[in-house]
């Protein structure tokens, strides 16, 4: 496995291979890698010649008294991961090399950035949506590699990469879990043992809400209205819990077919989010 501080550097590499005729496959990461990310690898490997990972923690998503400083950074660990992972280069810019100090341009997809996440975190997808547009103009892959945990994020970059006609195949995967249900997330480290269990009642209250619109009978604000009771008991503080049409993110109709349920809930200093996509 290669690996890179610089754009100069990542694109010699890339050049090369891309006239020797090798598809390229891109997965973003902010580091601290878990089976989740690790799933994300698996995909691109079946997809490309050539995986290009990259671990940048990305000052432009974090708001103000956001975790920005302490998100754990491990790239020895990470690195022996993605070497075992069968990665054939791994790009670590620094923050001047993303963002020189005469950096002014700046990327937002409008509407759906401001739903949910976006409501409490402002700024946030600005962030993740100029990050990525970067990124990809740097490795410029033909596959792109996403989670469907962060699922409003990747309905934003679908936006993005439509909107602005870029050239990537976008590829979503599922969400990868701990065997209680928990969603795998780096900031699942903030987590006593005991925050632990009882973080894996937000995946619960998903099921549960899922099940509750499967069977019919209770209005959507009815099952989000019993699912924040439910989460409010177990100790969690809800920043919101919606019923959501998966195409657009907007509160579903009762004809709307493709649901997700999409969640973020604060349990002690950890801001925890989780979501469930289904066909009714
Ligand atoms: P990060 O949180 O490191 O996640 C990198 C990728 O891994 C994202 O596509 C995310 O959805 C995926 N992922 C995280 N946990 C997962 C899980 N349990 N199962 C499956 N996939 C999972 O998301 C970001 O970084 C950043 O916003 C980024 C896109 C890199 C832009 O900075």
């Amino acid at each position: 496995m290669q690996s890179v501080n610089t754009i100069a550097e990542l694109r010699a590499i890339l050049g090369a291979w891309r006239r020797a005729g090798d598809r390229i496959a891109f997965v973003p990461t902010m580091g601290n890698l878990h089976a989740g990310h690790l799933s994300l690898v698996d995909a691109a490997r079946q997809r490309a010649e050539r995986v290009v990972v990259s671990i940048f923690v990305n000052p432009t998503q974090f708001g103000v008294g956001e975790d920005f400083q302490t998100y754990p950074r491990t790239e020895a660990d990470d690195r022996d991961k993605l070497l075992a992972a069968g990665v054939d280069l791994l790009f670590l810019p620094t923050v001047p090399e993303m963002y020189p100090p005469t950096a002014t341009t700046f990327v937002s997809v409008a509407g759906l950035s401001e739903l949910h996440c976006g409501a409490f975190r402002p700024g946030h997808f600005n962030g993740v949506a100029t990050v990525v547009t970067k990124l990809f103009n740097i490795v410029q892959p033909d596959t792109a590699f996403f989670g469907l945990k962060d699922y409003q994020q990747f309905v934003i970059i679908r936006t993005l990469v439509r909107d602005l006609n870029m050239p990537v195949e976008l590829v979503p995967v599922a969400t990868v879990r701990e065997a209680n249900g928990l969603a795998m997330s780096s900031r699942n480290g903030y987590l006593s043992a005991e925050e632990k269990t009882i973080a894996a009642q937000l995946y619960q209250s998903l099921r549960t809400a899922r099940d509750a619109l499967l069977s019919g009978g209770m209005s959507t604000a009815e099952i989000e209205s019993q699912a924040q009771s439910f989460l409010s008991a177990a100790g969690f503080i809800t920043d919101y819990f919606s019923i959501c049409r998966s195409t657009d993110l907007a509160a579903a109709a009762p004809e709307d077919r493709e649901i997700v349920i999409l969640a973020a809930v604060r349990l002690g200093k950890t801001r925890l989010i989780d979501n469930i996509c289904f066909s009714k």
